[in-house]
């Protein structure tokens, strides 16, 4: 994809990997417009990246969907990509989890609900846009699951999953399909500590970034570029190395 010349939209734009790639867009020459649901976290990032626009929403709600997309039309309807990248991970023990239901019950809201209701939402107004793409967010974890961490590894299976059938269905409109599949990054992802092991998110972002600009469509990055590309049996290896430790 072309980085320059764009009009971006990126769920969670305001921190972490969102943020990274909303930096990188406005370098290339992009018009970039950031929502997440805290407005401190999107005042910070405008006052790191000036000229960043930002939205304060909440995707797990349907409704708050709905608004994005009217007020995208009314104040910014040059947006010709959507990057679907807010996303929550929970820690859960199933056996013994006394969370409500409600509670359980955000992860996919946010993570499966959102990115498919806006992709749903989005198509008719980025069809009419030039150099339109729908970028997805899953995860290394799509492929090979971590166990203490169920629901959020099915709910980026299930991104995985629906990024392909987008893909097909939406090959003979102007609208490109990508995935942007990152290991583990060290970003607040889980709460602020928990993803220090992971690599070095301008690393991270500056290599997607290059790969998306070289025109591939589906991006990883150490670990889980490894794990995109890997048979059955490799991948049942990468389960037991990384939950039987
Ligand atoms: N870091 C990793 O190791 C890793 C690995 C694989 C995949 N990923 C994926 O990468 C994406 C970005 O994660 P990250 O690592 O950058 O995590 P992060 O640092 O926690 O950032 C997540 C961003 O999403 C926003 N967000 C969360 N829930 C939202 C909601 N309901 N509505 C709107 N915005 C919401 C957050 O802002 P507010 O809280 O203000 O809403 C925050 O800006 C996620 O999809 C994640 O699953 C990350």
């Amino acid at each position: 994809m072309n980085l320059a010349g764009n009009t971006v939209l990126i769920t969670g734009g305001g921190s972490g990997i969102g943020f990274a790639l909303a930096e990188r867009f406005v370098k290339a020459g992009s018009t970039v417009v950031v929502c997440g649901r805290r407005a401190d976290k999107l005042e910070e990032a405008q006052q790191k990246l000036p000229g960043l626009h930002t939205r304060v929403c909440n995707v797990a709600v349907a409704a708050e969907r709905v608004a994005l997309l009217a007020w995208v039309r009314s104040e910014l309807p040059a947006v010709n990509v959507l990057v679907n990248n807010a996303g929550i991970q929970n820690r859960v023990s199933l056996a013994t989890d006394a969370e409500a239901w409600e509670t359980r019950q955000q992860e996919i809201s946010i993570n499966v609900d959102a990115p498919i209701h806006l992709s749903m939402l989005f198509i008719n107004h980025l069809r009419e846009q030039p150099n339109a793409a729908i970028i997805n967010v899953t995860s290394g974890l799509a492929f090979a699951p971590a166990a203490f961490a169920p629901i959020y590894s099915a709910t980026k299976a299930a991104l995985h999953s629906f990024t392909l059938s987008l893909r097909h269905q939406l090959k003979d409109t102007p609208i490109s399909v990508l995935e942007i599949i990152p290991p583990a990054v060290n970003t607040d992802l889980g709460g602020p500590g928990l993803h220090t092991f992971g690599v070095p998110v301008d690393a991270f972002t500056d290599s997607v970034m290059e790969r998306l600009a070289g025109g591939e469509i589906e991006v990883g990055y150490g670990t889980s570029e490894k794990n995109r590309m890997a048979s059955r049996t490799e991948l049942d290896a990468v389960f037991e190395q990384m939950n039987n430790r």
